[in-house]
């Protein structure tokens, strides 16, 4: 499974990118919010450091103006990857967009049948949001297993982007449903390292190491 990182913070995205743990990069309109950038400068930015593709969302809310600004992102760089809305206007821009051999993530996806409207669309990317469909009490994960059957059934090669993960068993749980992708929060993927026994043992081994008054260096 790819690791994106859900951030528009460049020293956190540098950060797990230097340990290799940086398959591509999500942003939306919140999350350039909260960055306080300019989102052409900092995407380009981000672009410059990770290889893989890097999503940036269009803003308007009709195909023919999505399509345009769809176009002004790409021109960023090679490995951005438009972000467009499920709807249909946001499905009319995929078809073009994704037939002018651009990668296209389809986003806000909260059911099955919108996932399989994407992939007729021709998108590159779906993306589920497991979290905000647990937050109004409807098994986020059940959807990512729904799509994976579907996508098998029928060989779409739409890559699924399990979004809205909001903690460690989100990626546990995606990476056993076979979600292609997963994006995370970096808190989230710095997370995925700690245990509570790893800590334990590791405290034992220091104080068992300190008696031997050896040294290795
Ligand atoms: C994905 O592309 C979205 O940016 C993101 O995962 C949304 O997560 P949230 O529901 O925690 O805001």
């Amino acid at each position: 499974m790819k690791f994106f990182v859900d951030t528009a913070e460049i020293d956190a995205i540098a950060e797990l990118n230097d340990l290799g743990m940086v398959d591509g990069v999500t942003t939306n309109p919140s999350l350039i919010l909260k960055s306080g950038r300019d989102i052409i400068e900092v995407t380009r930015e981000i672009c410059a450091l990770v290889t893989g593709p890097v999503s940036a969302e269009v803003v308007a809310l009709d195909a023919e103006t999505m399509i345009a600004e769809g176009r002004k992102l790409a021109e960023i760089a090679d490995n951005i990857t438009i972000k467009l809305p499920l709807t249909w206007d946001g499905l009319k821009a995929c078809k073009i967009l994704s037939g002018e051999g651009r990668m296209v993530n389809v986003t806000l996806c909260f059911s099955a049948n919108q996932a399989l409207l994407a992939a007729k669309a021709g998108a590159t990317f779906i993306s589920p949001f497991i979290g905000r469909l647990d937050d109004i009490h409807i098994d986020g994960m059940d959807l990512i297993h729904d799509i994976r059957t579907i996508y098998d059934n029928y060989g779409f090669e739409t890559n699924i982007l399990a979004a809205s993960i909001r903690s460690v068993n989100h990626v546990h749980e995606c990476a056993l449903a076979g979600a292609d992708v997963m994006t995370a929060p970096p808190e989230v993927i710095k997370k995925l390292a700690i245990h509570p026994l790893t800590d334990k043992g590791l405290e034992q081994f220091t104080k068992d190491w300190e008696k031997t008054g050896q040294k290795i260096l």
